[in-house]
This record gives structure tokens, C-alpha cells and sequence, in this order.
């Protein structure tokens, strides 16, 4: 029997093999679970606390509807800066420290700073599952993600990954390239304006784990050349001041999506903005667009997760 999951705080913290040999084929049996109208007990008995101070809509809906799927019973706090004792002052570990006290199985959270979820596993009596973390890591979408490509692909060995927008302050992108170290001859392409390029830490890891990297500043140098295009929003609510996001470079059109290999696919964790408008509403049913099959893949990831943690 596979060893339990303590806490998912990090992309890091996986290996290939699990990724092969537990992950993948246990979402696909949520999947097939799910897709027969199916539900399972494997969290009966089970209580999770859904803790979240940043908005979602995806992360928080598909967590509360995979402990549901598996039989297990789920209290959601939405809006915890706002509606917590966070607002007294309440510190995550003490936050961490209630949910405790009230005997949860597990603890998902999203968080509004980098760290804050390593902080809350440092004092925890049960499991915490990292649902983002500030402009640090969302390991839970670099699953879906992983998930999305190797189902369309069959590998991610020798892939060529385009990470197109907010590569600075976008989480997403930052916990996915952990997860591509893990596979042999990948290539990143990596497009943003040089205020949002991906920060140093990414870059070391990919020299240390053998990813070719390439900046650029505009999307049509890559559009025709890599597998997957995975675009990103402005994290606008995470620049300082003096940072800006127009989209120069960083927006997928029509144009370009014709230039765009007919066996490649276009990602993007969402949501998409409609000021920047990076995906436009128009380019939505394109086959290529894998857009809603990563958000629907995030259901069965998350059930899978929470039967390996809790389960
Ligand atoms: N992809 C993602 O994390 O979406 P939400 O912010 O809506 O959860």
C-alpha cells in the first residue's frame, strides 16, 4: 500500500514515480468514477475545513465538491480575511491551531502570502493541502495541469512548454515547472514583458534539473513551435507600484491561433481577465482549447489528492 501524503505544501514534493504510478491512475479512476454518476465512501466519517482568504472560484468549489464525491463532510470559511479573527490580528498558525482543536481530517487552505502554508503545517495535528499560497505555489493546480498534459499527450517527456503572461507573481507557472524537472528533455519557453519574467529561483531549478529555457517578449516567436501554449493573467492585485500589465506580447488572437500546431494545446489555470483579455471569448471552443478540461480534471485531481491524504 502506497504511503499517506502528510501535507501538500509544494510541487517539490513529488517524485515521478508517484506521479506515474499513484497519481495519474488514481484520477483516472475518480474520473471514470465521477463520469458514471458514481460517488464513493473512501471519506465517510471524514470532516474537512475549507479555509480560504483569497478569492476562488474553481480551487474552493472543486475541493468542497471532491469530499462531497467521496462521502466526507466539508465547512467552508470564503472570505477568511474578511469574516476571520484574521481580522483581529489571528495569526495562521493560531488560525491552524482552532482548526485543530475542532478535530478536522485535513485543513485546505488558500492563503495570502508565500510561506503561510508551511507555516500552518509547522504547528498542524492534521494534513494541510496548500490551495495557493500568495504569489508562492498552487501545487494542487500544477496536478490538474500535469494531469491535462499527459492525458492529451500520453508523456511529458520531450515537451516543449510555452508559460505565456505574469510569469513573476503567477503561481501556477511556478509550481508547474517544478513538476516538468521531474521529466527528461523538456523545453520552456518563457514569454512576458521583462518587469513579469520568471524570477531567478525557476530559472536555477531548471538549470539544475535540465530544462532548456528561452525568454522572449512576444507570443508569435513561439506560437508555432511548442506543444503547449499556457497562458496566464496579470496578477494584478500582487504588483507594486510602478508595475504595470497592457498584454503587449502576451495575448492569444485568432491570427495566431491559426499558426498554433494542430496536435498542441492552449492552457490557462483561469480566470482569464477581461481587460487583458489573454484568451478572447471567441477562441473558446477551438479543440485546442483545453481550458475547461484542466478545470473539470481539477474535480478528479482533488479527489484523488484527498483520498491519498485523508482517505
Ligand atoms: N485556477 C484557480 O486557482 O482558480 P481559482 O482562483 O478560481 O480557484
Amino acid at each position: 500500500m502506497a504511503a499517506k501524503i502528510k501535507h501538500i505544501l509544494k510541487s517539490q514534493q513529488f517524485s515521478r514515480d508517484w506521479l506515474e504510478k499513484e497519481f495519474f491512475p488514481l484520477t483516472d479512476k475518480m474520473k471514470k468514477l465521477v463520469l458514471s454518476g458514481g460517488r464513493s465512501g473512501d471519506l465517510e466519517g471524514k470532516t474537512v475545513s475549507v479555509l480560504f482568504y483569497e478569492p476562488s472560484t474553481r480551487t474552493r468549489t472543486s475541493f468542497q465538491q471532491a469530499v462531497l464525491k467521496l462521502g466526507g463532510q466539508v465547512i467552508v470559511t470564503e472570505n477568511a480575511k474578511e469574516f476571520s479573527s484574521a481580522v483581529k490580528g489571528e495569526t495562521i498558525k493560531d488560525t491552524t491551531r482552532i482548526m485543530n482543536a475542532y478535530h478536522f481530517d485535513a485543513i485546505v487552505m488558500r492563503t495570502d502570502y508565500a510561506g503561510a502554508a508551511d507555516e500552518a503545517a509547522s504547528v498542524s495535528t492534521c494534513p494541510i493541502i496548500n490551495a495557493g499560497d500568495g504569489a508562492g505555489q498552487h501545487p494542487t493546480q500544477s496536478l490538474l495541469d500535469i494531469y491535462t498534459i499527459f492525458e492529451h499527450f500520453g508523456k511529458i517527456d520531450g515537451l516543449r512548454v510555452a508559460f505565456v503572461g505574469d510569469l513573476k507573481y503567477g503561481r501556477t507557472v511556478r509550481s508547474l515547472s517544478y513538476l516538468l524537472g521531474k521529466f527528461k528533455n523538456i523545453k520552456v519557453d518563457l514569454v512576458a514583458p521583462d518587469s513579469l519574467q520568471m524570477r531567478n529561483d525557476i530559472l536555477a531549478y531548471y538549470k539544475k534539473h535540465g530544462i532548456e529555457y528561452k525568454k522572449y517578449s512576444d507570443i508569435a516567436d513561439i506560437i508555432d513551435k511548442a506543444d503547449v501554449i499556457y497562458l496566464t493573467r496579470a496578477q494584478k492585485e500582487r504588483m507594486k507600484e510602478g508595475e504595470t500589465a497592457d498584454g503587449s506580447g502576451v495575448v492569444l488572437t485568432g491570427e495566431l491561433l491559426d499558426k498554433v500546431n494542430k496536435k498542441s494545446i492552449v492552457m490557462h489555470p483561469l480566470p482569464r481577465s477581461s481587460d487583458i483579455n489573454e484568451i478572447p471569448e471567441e477562441l473558446t471552443d477551438d479543440p485546442r482549447m483545453l481550458i475547461f478540461k484542466e478545470a473539470e480534471n481539477g474535480l478528479f485531481t482533488r479527489m484523488a489528492l484527498l483520498k491519498m491524504v485523508i482517505g
